[in-house]
Order: structure tokens, then sequence, then C-alpha cells
């Protein structure tokens, strides 16, 4: 699908899958439906596209993203630097399902941040209604990303003076533009389904026009991450190394941890390499946990503490033993430290 505007702004539409592509056999049905079924080209069909904006549309993966997996990441972040190292593209808007999106977003910005290609925005969209819905919201959301990507294609927000010169990967939903960094799905159901937590939305799209309301820069304290030196084909052409999340509640055994130690594959990427606690509030973990996550360590592998808690951050202070996420949810944290370990090979 081109559109056939010939037009000064030419942003690339990656499909994914999803509810915004979802199909429920009853028109009306907001649950009982199979995401990714509509391809990416017919979700465009009746979007109005702004002026002087020209569409081209590419189906990456047609998936539920309950189901993403590393392999669809590695397809994503290789056609995105394709597209964006293009001269004649000015942005890319990614149709994505709402389960995983934080976790796509963090992993596009983290692995993109080194590029250089990030100067040009990455927008994320998505719906929690199906595209058979009697009231779909996808068609408004795809239309509020275009004019995140139009605002910023022509300068809506600079990234100059930012600390890596880059914009932050984003997500539009329901009104609101989300950062890659704070963005959390914190509803199962309701259309307004996303959060920034504490830092709020970047900005907001009211009737086409775009408020940002804080810096879209993308300002990492980059403690886990050298994220200067990345290659892209060096993520993309890898096994990835396993990391697990491990949440700490009440009644929690290390013999789970013990057991994921006990899987040596290293080959097959089943080793375990790196381990996550979801820690309770201030970033706190389960005697029960302790003596296990020792035998970790003693074995290799890297521990990272992050919170369960919806908002804030842990607020470390001397002494603690386990380096903690830095304000990254514990999937965000997941994916941090697997990009980390590949950094380090
Ligand atoms: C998905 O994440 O693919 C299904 C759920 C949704 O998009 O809302």
């Amino acid at each position: 699908f081109e559109s056939l505007q010939v037009n000064s702004k030419k942003f690339v539409v990656l499909g994914t899958g999803g509810t915004i592509a979802g199909r429920a056999s009853q028109a009306g049905d907001n649950i009982g439906y199979k995401a990714g079924e509509v391809g990416v080209d017919q979700l465009l069909v009746g979007i109005p596209v702004p002026a002087g904006v020209s569409l081209q549309a590419e189906q990456v993966a047609q998936i539920d993203s309950k189901d993403m997996s590393h392999a669809v990441w590695q397809s994503l972040l290789s056609r995105v630097a394709h597209h964006l190292a293009k001269a004649d593209v000015d942005g890319i808007l990614i149709t994505h399902g709402t389960d995983t999106l934080e976790e796509t977003a963090i992993f596009l910005q983290l692995a993109l941040a080194s590029s250089g290609l990030l100067s040009k925005p990455v927008v994320l969209t998505c719906a929690m209604r199906p595209a058979t819905a009697l009231v779909p919201d996808g068609p408004q959301n795809m239309q509020d990303a275009l004019a995140v990507l139009q605002n910023l294609a022509i300068g809506g927000t600079s990234p100059a003076n930012m600390p890596c010169s880059c914009l932050q990967v984003m997500a539009v939903c329901a009104g609101s533009v989300h950062g890659a960094m704070d963005v959390q799905k914190l509803h199962p159901y309701r259309t307004d389904a996303f959060s920034s937590g504490d830092s709020g939305p970047l900005g907001f799209v009211e009737e086409g026009a775009v408020r940002w309301v804080r810096s879209t820069a993308f300002n990492w304290p980059s403690r886990h991450i050298p994220w200067t030196e990345f290659a892209i084909n060096s993520i993309v052409n890898t096994v990835w190394p396993r990391v697990d999340i491990i949440m700490s509640h009440a009644g929690v055994v290390g013999r789970m941890i013990d057991l994921l130690l006990a899987d040596k594959d290293l080959a097959s990427g089943h080793a375990l390499q790196g381990l996550v606690i979801a820690g309770t509030g201030n970033g706190t973990i389960h005697e029960s946990l302790e003596a296990a996550i020792g035998r970790a360590q003693a074995a290799g592998v890297d521990v990272v503490r992050a919170s369960r808690c919806a908002q804030g951050q842990i607020v470390s202070k001397a002494g603690d033993g386990l380096t903690d996420s830095e304000g990254l949810s514990p999937v965000k944290a997941r994916i941090a430290l697997q990009l980390k370990l590949m950094h380090r090979r």
C-alpha cells in the first residue's frame, strides 16, 4: 500500500498485529476476538492523512502481542533501522498490541538510542477494542499517532541539546503521548489503558493538535546500558541471553531460582544469565530468596532489583546489595539487562 500523494513527509507504518488489528465474529464483541487478523494496509483505509504526508505500509508480524518473541523484536528492529536510515523517510508508526507495547517501546529505545537514527520519531499505537468493534478506538489512535509524527517531523520539538541527541520512542493511546521510559499498561479493559505514572505523559493530542507538556528527550542515566556503543546488527543476529523475572511475594521459595540455575544449555540461550527480582515496595526482597540469589550471583548470573509498585522508583541507600533498575519496571529491566549482557559478549 502506498498513498498516491506526492508530499514532503513520508512515514512508514509497520504492522505487528494486536487488538487494533483484531477481528471478532460478531460486531460489537469487544473481548471475544482474535488479535492480529486485519492487515496494516487495511487499518489505514479511511484514516485521514495529514496534509503534506504520504504513507508506506509494511506487515512485519501479525501476532497477539502476548506472544511477542525475541525473533519478532529482531525483525522489527531491523525494519525500523532500515527505514529510518533512508533519507526520504521522516518517521515510523508501529501498530502493536497493548499487552507488551511498553516492552517493545523500551526495547526499540535502548536498541536504537546509539544508532543516531532516533533524531526521527518512532511512535507506537494500539487499540483496546478490535477493528470490528461498533466503536473502535484504533482509528482515532492511528490518526493521533500520525499527528504526533507530523508534529515531530516538522520540528514541533527539537532533539537538539538532548543528552544523547535523540528522541524518546513514544506510544500514543487515548489522546495521550507517553515516552518509552515511563509508559505502562495499567488497565485491562478501558480504552485509556496506559499511564506514565508519576512522570505523566509527554503530551496530548487534541483535535489533531499536539500539546507537549514534557521534554521528548531520551534521558537515560546510562549506568546499566552503555548504549553509545550498540550496533543494531549485534542485536538482530544473535541468540539473546536468558534473563528471567522472579517476583518476591508472600510464601515465595528460593528453589525457583535454583531450578532456573539447573538449566545449563548455554548454546540454546536457555542457561540463565540474568535475573530481575520484582521486589516488594522499595525493592525489598523476601528473606526466602536471599540465599538462592547469592547462589545465582556466585554462578555468574547478573541480578537486578526492580519494584512491583506501579509508580515511583526505588530509592536506593548505602549498603543495598543489589543494583536497582533505575526506575524501570521489572519487564523493562529485564530487556535492559538482556541488552547489557549482549553488549558484554
Ligand atoms: C495484544 O496485545 O495483542 C492484544 C491486546 C491488545 O492489543 O489490547
